[in-house]
């Protein structure tokens, strides 16, 4: 049996995936690992074990793993794109010296570890078109040169240290649970909530950028798959290219209308958003993750729209 330390618990992803790893896996063997500053809600405390386990500090992330016979690290700690260019330096200390102390724990005990990339690990000169898994990745975000070296770093483990790393560049994560925080791909979660809420949206992204987006079950699950992946068919380890879809702010709003004909959006674009959305890929090639551990989304955009726009509705009571 697996017991799993959830790094970043109460984050847009931990918090669900945290939840999904218990259905999976057993609620006592799943631990809900935060930071002082973000504890866990009821049902998160409530459902099974938690522990302080801040990503800067190796010696508290030794003790938790060893306490609870750690054998799989989800490490989800980090800044999204936006907020990391304005806080640089912290964006580091906790993508990489984090990333390092969870390595170092994960040699020392044996631990397989999951650190996601992201789309934001593709920059101005990768092609924008049906981004190889294996191409040019010179970002000019802190987030993504981050991202970069979370890759490099998690492969070098693997290949020094046979450290059982694994991971997926995600898209833009879309999810009526937890909103994230400072992303560029925030708009696509926005806008629902402007939509359900009966608010007119302001876009900051502007019409015509086409950015590769996942419904957060298809998310989970390529976290939970790849995780799962029988070892002999990994050709690629950190990181894979995943995507469920890849659309620009006017195809969201559209397909949005089709269910609310009352629902507008005028665009004021973000500058420093924009730049950045420009600089990432329009749309990926998964091909590798489909054929080395059977990655298939479930969601598109009509179906991921009809769900969240009922679940939000539900959610904020509309
Ligand atoms: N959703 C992230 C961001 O926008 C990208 O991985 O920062």
């Amino acid at each position: 049996m697996k017991n799993i330390l959830v790094i970043g618990s109460t984050g847009q992803i931990g918090s669900e995936l945290t939840a999904a790893l218990r259905d999976q896996y057993g609620s006592q063997h799943v631990v809900a690992g935060y930071i002082p500053s973000a504890p866990p809600r009821d049902e998160l405390r409530e459902a099974g074990p938690s522990a302080v386990a801040d990503v800067t500090d190796g010696g508290q992330l030794a003790a938790v793993v060893k306490e609870y016979k750690i054998d799989t690290i989800y490490n989800l700690a980090a800044l999204l794109s936006v907020v990391a260019e304005q806080k640089p330096k912290l964006a580091w200390k906790i993508g990489i010296d984090g990333l390092w102390n969870v390595l170092e724990v994960a040699r020392e005990n044996g631990c397989a570890v999951f650190t996601p990339s992201s789309i934001g690990s593709f920059g101005p000169s990768t092609p924008h078109e049906l981004t190889p898994q294996d191409t040019v990745q010179r970002p000019l975000t802190i987030y993504g040169v981050s991202k970069v070296t979370t890759e490099l770093l998690s492969d070098y483990y693997f290949h020094k240290y046979g450290v059982d790393t694994r991971a997926v560049r995600f898209p833009g994560l879309i999810s009526y649970v937890t909103p994230p925080g400072g992303g560029t791909t925030d708009y696509a979660v926005d806008i629902f909530y402007a939509a359900a809420r009966g608010e007119k949206f302001v876009c900051p992204i502007a019409e015509g950028t086409r950015m590769d987006m996942m419904y957060m079950p298809d998310g989970l699950r390529a976290a939970m798959e790849l995780m799962e992946a029988d070892p002999s068919r990994l050709k690629h380890r950190n990181a894979f290219n995943v995507t469920a879809m890849s659309f620009a702010p006017e195809n969201i709003y559209r397909e949005i209308r089709r269910r609310m004909p009352d629902f507008t959006m005028e665009y004021q674009v973000d500058p420093l958003k924009q730049a950045i959305a420009e600089s990432w890929p329009d749309s990926l090639d998964d091909s590798a993750a489909r054929e080395e551990w059977g990655w298939r989304p479930q969601y598109g955009l009509a179906s991921m729209t009809r769900d969240m726009l009922e679940k939000l509705s539900e959610r904020l009571g509309a």
